[in-house]
């Protein structure tokens, strides 16, 4: 079987046009948190009228086509009981990241999970110890604070350095808190909310750090499928036997398909030893039965999703250029960052920020726009916003030009 190249359509296949990213659809009737505005009752409701919401990371697009029909077939039967990942769900992973990123990982070595973070809280409590240190490099996804500091482990904040609107590592201060008790290290890779991949240097030097610290690292590659240039995505554990030794890579199509709603993960963990004791703390914890929906939809995402995928994302391209464009030309003040992946554009906002005092709160009161405050990201992200572009163009346009009209009285 032949695929096509990450981003490139192939040649026969139906024309963008037969996807429907550029349609409007309304999500309110389904409970949606990014139009709500809001995550959960205990969060802050952002108030304003007609809000455009850009802020949280799910996209407001249709999954594949074929997910949609399998999930259909699958509401329509009706009986929605216990349900197994089999050796053929494990070969869907296996196959997906070997044509997708020349990954060939050892099926031996995956695991079921639930998503993401509750499998970053499950490696943390069974390879580390109350008090012990985790770095995570800021400005980062927030729940990363989260789960270290609610698993009553320290927290160990290595900031990222922004030289010339790219982000590089601080690898000084990261050895710094290397020696300083560190016993795990969270890996965003690719970064959010840069959408940074990082390079096979980059990740060699982190490694040669934890390799002589004696850190463990988790790598969350949550966002690695959508490809916005030719920078590969390096999974951690490839880099060497000692980095896939240390390593637990996770991995979910959640974002890729825009099916965080009917999750479903798959963990890569090398070491035998501690693959053993994370499924039985994982079984002990009852996270290892798949959801119906999550299995399914990861099966047919992964089997029949490349089409769909390589239509996106020249469509995602488009938005973050689209961004790039109006903010040369019409957001003073307002400098994005280019992703290398992902959906997400990452805006230095720090100049408006001190003007209007809180660029978040300026946009949804003066353009009725919420974006995400960067404060959310930790240190670093302060004077901030990030700009979430899976949405269709007319939305991000109308975003644009509210936001370009707020500024200029400035
Ligand atoms: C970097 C990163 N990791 C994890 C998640 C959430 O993953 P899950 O819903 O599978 O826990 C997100 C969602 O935005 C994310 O951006």
């Amino acid at each position: 079987m032949t695929y096509s190249q990450p981003g490139v359509p192939a040649a026969g296949k139906p024309a963008a046009e037969e996807f429907d990213f550029g349609v409007v659809h309304d999500r309110s009737q389904f409970g949606s948190a990014k139009w709500a505005n809001q995550w959960d009752e205990f969060s802050p409701r952002v108030e304003g009228e007609g809000l455009i919401s850009l802020w949280t990371a799910d996209m407001d697009f249709r999954a594949p086509e074929p997910v949609i029909a399998r999930l259909r077939e699958a509401v329509n039967h009706g009986i929605y009981g216990y349900t197994k990942r089999d050796l053929r769900h494990y070969e869907i992973v296996k196959s997906w990241f070997e044509r997708r990123h020349n990954w060939d990982v050892d099926m031996a070595t995956l695991l079921p999970a639930p998503a993401i973070m509750p499998s970053v809280a499950a490696i943390l409590r069974t390879f580390t110890q109350p008090g012990d240190g985790v770095i995570v490099q800021a400005p980062v996804y927030s729940p990363y604070f989260q789960v270290v500091r609610d698993n009553n482990r320290t927290l160990l904040i290595n900031r990222l350095r922004l030289v010339e609107g790219d982000y590089e590592l601080d690898l000084d201060d990261f050895e710094r808190l290397a020696a300083n008790g560190a016993r795990a290290f969270l890996l965003c890779n690719p970064h959010n909310p840069a959408g940074k991949a990082w390079t096979r240097e980059e990740l060699e030097s982190l490694d040669s750090l934890c390799e002589r610290y004696g850190i463990l690292v988790i790598s969350d590659d949550i966002h690695c499928d959508i490809r916005l240039n030719d920078r590969p995505h390096v999974v951690f554990s490839t880099i060497g036997e000692g980095a896939a030794a240390k390593s637990f890579i996770c991995t979910a199509p959640t974002k890729t398909f825009n099916l965080a709603g009917v999750p479903s993960a798959t963990l890569s963990v090398a070491d035998s030893k501690r693959r053993e004791e994370l499924f039985r703390v994982m079984q002990a914890s009852f996270m290892v039965n798949a959801n119906f929906f999550g299995r399914i939809a990861l099966e047919v995402a992964y089997t029949s999703g490349d089409q769909w995928l390589d239509h996106l994302t020249p469509y995602i391209r488009n938005n973050v250029n689209l961004v790039l464009s109006w903010a040369a030309e019409s957001l003073p003040g307002i400098s994005p960052i280019r992703p290398d992946a992902s959906f997400l554009v990452w805006l230095d906002a720090r100049e408006v920020d001190a003007k209007v005092g809180g660029v978040h709160r300026f946009f949804v009161e003066r353009a009725g726009v919420n974006l995400y405050d960067g404060r959310v990201y930790g240190p670093g992200g302060e004077g901030f916003i990030r700009l979430n572009v899976g949405c269709p163009r007319s939305v991000l346009e109308e975003a644009l030009a509210r936001m370009a009209s707020a500024l200029s009285p400035l």
